[in-house]
């Protein structure tokens, strides 16, 4: 018999549309969750075609994308610009919204129209909201009620940044870590199909994972967690500020100066364009238009 685990998500299986039944499965057999960020539409499509489960047009853009100091900023409108750029890059993977800050905390109703704009009008497949306290337990649970799938996020809320004292971690006393936990059982008993733990101790999230059913996706949460995200300008290396747990796996913001600095030389030194990037036309319609011009 072969001690193989089962994959949903082999080399070789047919790739399908993650669903939410499936993202269970995959926490069910200990498959790894991969997420990333994304803002737009040919980000939206490498992700995909890399293979990510899950894709969040995460309010980070705010900073990332769209050059905001933090994530409070950024509006409803803006993010939906930006989900529907994304959605028109991928279908395989489950696109979530990030509800930006004022958009749902002031009531359920406002909670889930803010929702309902995300799948209807950019496409999105689930939000994410911020927060464990009593309200976004109860705009959570109104949304889910409402039938659009929600996404809890615990641990550091950069919306709520300030509050909790910086952009710093979460949840590093018995009394903080036992908050954590209390905000993502509420969450997932408010009918969350998933959670985020952002900065928060590793042995934190290792200690609360036995004791939550829905999938949990980790960024600097350690390894404990059924996935992971990433902010993609983090991993690519494109923005110039990264926090600690970010990886970077790339340097594309080098890369990206040195193309420009190139172009730049090659425009101001007449090397660019150069006849291989240039129409022809035939000489004789050259000539009838110069004739026509008068010369
Ligand atoms: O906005 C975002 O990118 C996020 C992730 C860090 C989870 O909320």
């Amino acid at each position: 018999m072969s001690t193989t685990p089962k994959l949903i998500d082999s080399p070789t299986a047919e790739r399908l549309p993650m669903t939410l039944p499936r993202l269970a499965e995959k926490k069910r057999l200990g498959e790894p969750i991969v997420m990333v960020t994304a803002y737009d539409y040919p980000s939206a499509q490498i992700a995909q075609e890399a293979g990510v489960d899950l894709i969040l047009v995460g309010d980070s853009g705010a900073m990332t994308v769209l050059g905001y100091a933090s994530t409070v900023p950024v509006s409803v409108d803006e993010m939906l610009v930006l989900a529907a750029a994304a959605r028109r890059g991928c279908s395989l993977p489950l696109l979530i919204g990030d509800l930006p800050f004022g958009s749902y905390e002031a009531s359920d109703e406002q909670a889930i129209a803010t929702a309902t704009r995300f799948v209807k009008e950019a496409g999105c497949d689930a939000v994410k909201l911020e927060g464990g306290g009593p309200t976004p337990v109860a705009r959570a649970r109104a949304i889910a009620a409402a039938g659009i799938p929600v996404m809890g996020h615990v641990g550091l809320t950069p919306q709520t940044a300030t509050a909790l004292g910086g952009y710093r971690a979460q949840g590093r006393t018995a009394e903080r870590a036992r908050q954590v936990a209390d905000e993502a059982l509420a969450l997932e008993r408010a009918g969350c199909f998933a959670l985020v733990f952002e900065a928060i101790p590793a042995a934190v999230a290792d200690a609360l994972m036995p004791r939550l059913a829905i999938p949990v996706i980790g960024i600097g949460a350690g390894a404990a967690t059924d996935g992971q995200v990433l902010v993609l300008h983090d991993l690519l290396g494109i923005y110039d500020r990264a926090p600690r747990f970010a990886k970077r796996y790339a340097n594309l913001r080098e890369q990206m100066l040195d193309a420009l600095r190139d172009y730049t030389d090659e425009v101001r030194g007449r090397r660019f364009p150069s006849a291989e990037h240039t129409y022809s036309i035939d000489p004789g319609e050259l000539q009838t238009l110069r004739e026509s011009l008068g010369d």
